[in-house]
């Protein structure tokens, strides 16, 4: 079933330009360059705010959604990891609408979460990978990824599609509500359906990243930055090398650097920096800097523009596609996903079935 892969999580990385096209045509049409997500029985311009709830990777989709939901539909999120939202006495608007996100459809805090907001008489959307699972049945609003199987306890090719159903959502909604015109709506299309060959730009770095391993495996911490959108992608990639090769990573909001983190460093501990060229790469580019000046060794990630700009001294750069902000946090999945792949093989850790973890997590 892995063909010829040596591991689930290495051909499901390699399966993201597939499933997230096949994500993708589900949502829009690209004929004539609009989003279509499907019927809605509730007014989607009467939603006031949105209660976003998830766990793990499936909570990193939610929140790279949260940027999108505020920056194009103008509607505030509340985001909560699943455990801590169900006992602490959320406070949910009347005719709000709750999003639920996962790859099982039944991880147990996740769907406990899902059932007090029906009880509260929330409308129910949920992202889910698996049709036939619990918090697909219970959905008013189903919204499936078509990820297919994903059999790795570390979640990736889940998690691209979801941020493209997700994106697609905000889109929507932005419409809907009169804040996003023809044109710009055509653009948005266009950009989501750039990202499959953009994934697949980024997979060609997949030789390039498993030599790099070396520089990360023997560390015993790492860290990982980023900003905006992509700032969930920083706890995605310390999430991803955490589960699979048990080395402590930690994933910062770059601004948050000097509030206390960059205290850790020192020239023992990689700081992965992801800064694809956009509004915010100047910012991001200068607490990496910070970083660098206190003899912290730094892994860029960015476009060939970023690394021309901002790649000396670093001790090595990884190269992505030239992308539109709105697609970086789906094709900077990709080598942080490798990363943590490739170390994980380097010291041996058994990569789809890491100690102690379990795919779905259906008890509490
Ligand atoms: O099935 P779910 O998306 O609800 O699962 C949520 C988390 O358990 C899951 O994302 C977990 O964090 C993964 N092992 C991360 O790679």
């Amino acid at each position: 079933e892995k063909g010829d892969y040596r591991h689930f999580m290495q051909k499901e990385i390699f399966e993201q330009p597939t499933v997230v096209a096949q994500t993708l045509r589900s949502y829009l049409r690209p004929g004539e360059q609009r989003v279509a997500l499907p019927q809605m029985d509730f007014d989607i311009t009467a939603i006031n705010r949105i209660t976003l709830v998830a766990c793990g990777t499936s909570y990193y989709a939610g929140l790279v959604a949260k940027y999108w939901f505020e920056q194009f539909a103008r509607v505030p999120v509340d985001i909560d990891f699943a455990s801590e939202f169900r006992y602490r006495e959320p406070i949910l608007p009347e005719g709000g609408l709750a999003l639920f996100i996962s790859q099982s459809g039944e991880t147990a805090d996740t769907l406990a979460a899902l059932r007090h907001c029906r009880e509260q008489g929330q409308t129910i959307a949920a992202v889910v990978n698996v049709p036939t699972s619990s918090m697909a049945r219970e959905a008013d609003l189903l919204l499936p990824t078509h990820a297919g199987p994903e059999i790795g306890v570390a979640s990736t090719k889940a998690f691209t599609c979801q941020l493209a159903v997700l994106a697609a959502l905000a889109a929507h909604f932005a419409v809907k509500k009169g804040l996003m015109d023809r044109e710009e709506e055509a653009e948005v299309v266009e950009h989501l359906l750039e990202a499959p060959a953009c994934l697949n730009a980024a997979l060609d770095h997949d030789e390039e990243i498993k030599e790099m391993a070396h520089l990360i495996a023997p560390a015993r911490d790492v860290l990982y930055l980023g900003r905006g959108a992509d700032f969930p992608l920083a706890l995605e990639g310390a999430l991803k090398l955490k589960e699979i090769s048990y080395i402590h990573a930690e994933g910062y909001a770059s601004g948050e650097m000097k509030h206390g983190p960059i205290a850790l460093i020192d020239d023992k501990v990689p700081v992965i920096t992801l800064a694809p060229s956009g509004p915010l790469f100047e910012k991001t580019v200068s607490n990496m800097q910070e970083v660098q000046a206190r003899g912290g060794q730094v892994v860029l990630i960015s476009d060939r523009k970023g690394i021309e700009a901002a790649g000396e001294g670093c001790m090595a750069t990884i190269e992505m596609p030239k992308v539109h902000p709105l697609i970086a946090p789906l094709v900077y999945a990709v080598p942080v996903q490798l990363l943590a792949y490739h170390v994980a093989v380097a010291k041996g850790t058994d990569v789809d079935q890491p100690r102690n973890l379990a795919k779905s997590v259906t008890v509490e």
